[in-house]
């Protein structure tokens, strides 16, 4: 993986989407100066360019495109030059009905918006593989070109007859045989044996509840599809410039794509993060964002888009309070972001999206939003020698799986309360506060580093991962794990016991007698905190019972258990609950907290030599640091304790004089 320090040097990357198509060229000149004000030195061009480029089939104007990749060049900004693949001129649909998407019902999802295209359709591929190949080939030797974007946030589904044939191909390479299909999907149950691969089809609206297997064998395969259509373009674009890094924007822990499978395809992992500015936890959000592009990135990572005030796809669309913006940004850089990039450079005036804040919005220079993305701009220019390329370092990490998520999110699941991203956002929270800084991992990956393990809820997972979590507790690493893991095994089948028995043994459970949902909203009485969501009738096998169930069904049964390194907690605790006990469960395998004593809401990051304070409330208030430090955003001297206000960030380098 190329990071990007390596292709930039020490250099934060800081500026934004910039879709000029959308002004007269007199603006031009403006936005320059602007940018150049405001510290910008990347811009991000033609993510949404493919009718301004081929304004009708084998059409090309490049002549604007041309003007803008020299202007930036004259004017030292780098260029992350997009293919514009994500949204096909309405002539593609028009002229190519099949390249459109058809939902679950047949239905055609039309253009006249953005991203209707169908991943398994020949037409859409040869058409954006030609304009990618003419693209790259007239960039190529640019001296503006830094990073190639491919695509935008890939994420359409679709169930057309296209995409059958192609879901066909994709079963038939992992099954080899229809019997192995059948086996895995168990279509004896209710008559579903497939008799030939041409009656498979995606899975279409049914009359009742459709086949798990299939569905998650759908979004598998959904999820390789659009990867297919990834990798085709980042062929092309590398063919012409194989030092110049790729990358394709994730939406944030987004069902769609498995991400770990996407970000080994990439050398530069990159994330579009909107947390909420009216979610009283959105810090938290942001967090664990950045520790999980971080992970998946296995470094530095690029935030590519945020949002420097409110977004206009919510409910209620709130603005960023005074200084938000600029906490949060830092608060990613903390979290291992060399770039710091927004969507988009000058608010819409037009379109879909003229209610969405841009870094330059409607008021103009003199805005608020301006000049706080002004002062952003120079601090991390000052910040930037001292952090690019540096890590984030952790001792604990948080396992999560995209196939487990498909899994337990199917019809005919024991309870629609349990919502995966929330458990595992719950589970991040505790730790956060606790804090700790977390990596993600994979239940397979290599864990050995980690002090502390953490398994919020992982229903599916292989014989591979629960090997790897024996050989970890083994090993002498220590083990937390949430409600209802290792149920199914890697094509959704319940395992003996309703947990696999190497799990069983490794929590010393003797036998799962039943599980034991909560309703939304109600809690269940254990001793010492009440658990929500869930709760499960076990009898332990050689654990210690920790703490205990006080009412109902269950009362007297044990809630959390603990044998040697390894915990199970069959309900999730309520948030303060959960925290202490991580705390003291990271405490006892030495996985310590960046700082201790800190005031409420103030958070403390690692990142190389540097130490981020970041204080996410509003009152004013003193956090202890022992030791002499320089604050490299103000320049100040700290010995002992700093004063941080509203929404105050400092990084300290220690001062060793
Ligand atoms: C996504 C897209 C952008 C823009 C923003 C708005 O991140 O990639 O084009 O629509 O959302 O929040």
């Amino acid at each position: 993986m190329t990071s990007l320090y390596d292709t930039y040097g020490h250099r934060i990357l800081f500026g934004g989407d910039y879709n000029p198509e959308q002004w007269p060229e007199e603006i031009w000149p403006d936005d320059i100066r602007l940018m150049a004000e405001a510290g910008v030195n990347s811009v991000t061009l033609g993510v949404f360019s493919w009718a301004a480029l081929e304004p009708r089939p084998g059409a090309r104007e490049f002549g604007w495109l041309d003007r803008l990749m020299d202007l930036m060049h004259d004017h030292r900004m780098s260029v992350v030059l997009a293919t514009p693949t994500a949204s096909p001129p309405p002539w593609m649909g028009a002229r190519h009905p099949e390249t459109l998407p058809r939902d679950e019902n047949g239905q055609t999802v039309w253009y006249g918006s953005r991203q209707q295209f169908c991943a398994s359709s020949p037409v859409y591929r040869r058409y954006a593989a030609a304009l990618t190949e003419d693209l790259a080939a007239r960039y190529a030797a640019h001296p503006a070109l830094r990073m190639w974007h491919i695509n935008n946030e890939y994420c359409t589904f679709c169930w057309c007859d296209e995409t059958a044939g192609h879901f066909r191909r994709w079963l038939g390479a992992r099954y080899g045989s229809l019997d192995a299909l059948n086996e895995a999907w168990g279509t004896a149950f209710w008559s579903q044996r497939y008799d030939d691969w041409a009656e498979i089809i995606p899975p279409r609206r049914a009359q009742y509840m459709r086949n798990p297997g299939q569905m998650l064998d759908f979004r598998r395969f959904t999820s390789d599809a659009l990867m297919e259509c990834y990798l085709a373009e980042r062929d092309i674009v590398s063919r012409h410039t194989p030092r110049v890094p790729v990358t394709t924007n994730f939406m944030p822990f987004w069902t769609g794509q498995d991400a770990w499978k996407w970000a080994e395809q990439e050398d530069v992992v990159s994330v579009d993060i909107y947390p909420d500015p009216a979610d009283a936890w959105g810090a938290q959000y942001n967090a664990m964002i950045g520790d999980m592009t971080r992970s998946q990135a296995r470094g530095p990572w690029m935030l590519m888009e945020q949002a420097a005030g409110p977004v206009n796809w919510r409910g209620v669309n709130h603005p960023k309070p005074r200084g938000l913006n600029r906490l949060w940004s830092l608060q990613s850089v903390a979290h291992g972001a060399d770039a710091i990039c927004y969507f988009q450079w000058r608010q819409s005036r037009q379109g879909a999206e003229k209610f969405h804040s841009a870094m330059l919005t409607h008021a103009g220079e003199q805005g608020r939003t301006y000049q706080e993305v002004k002062q952003l701009g120079a601090e991390l220019g000052r910040l930037s020698e001292a952090v690019a390329g540096t890590d984030t370092p952790s001792d604990v990490a948080v396992l999560h799986d995209w196939e487990s998520w498909w899994a337990d999110q199917q019809d005919g699941r024991i309870s629609t309360e349990v919502e995966y991203p929330d458990v595992v956002r719950a589970w991040h929270r505790a730790l956060w506060e606790a804090g700790l800084t977390t990596d993600f991992a994979h239940p397979a990956h290599e864990l050995g580093r980690y002090r502390l393990v953490v398994i919020p809820h992982l229903y599916l997972l292989t014989d591979a991962a629960i090997d790897n979590l024996v050989a970890y507790v083994r090993g002498g690493g220590t083990l937390v794990s949430g409600f209802h893991t290792g149920a199914a095994d890697q094509d959704d089948r319940i395992r003996a016991g309703g947990m696999d028995v190497r799990l069983r043994e490794l929590f010393g459970i003797s036998t799962l007698q039943e599980w034991w949902p909560l309703d939304a909203g109600s809690t269940v009485e254990c001793e010492g905190f009440r658990g929500t969501l869930w709760s499960e009738e076990l009898e332990p096998g050689g654990a210690e019972t920790v703490a205990r169930y006080q009412e109902g069904e269950l009362d007297g049964l044990p809630a959390v258990l603990r044998n040697g390194r390894a915990w199970y907690l069959s309900t999730l605790p309520e948030p303060g609950a959960l925290r202490d006990l991580l705390a003291r469960v990271a405490a006892d395998a030495e996985a310590r907290p960046v700082l201790t004593g800190l005031p409420a809401g103030v958070e403390a990051v690692r990142r190389g030599e540097l130490l981020f304070l970041l204080h996410h409330g509003r009152q004013t208030v003193t956090v202890p640091v022992p030791g002499r430090h320089r604050d490299l955003l103000s320049g100040a001297a700290v010995e002992g304790s700093l004063e941080l206000g509203r929404y105050g960030a400092a990084v300290l380098r220690e001062d060793v004089r």
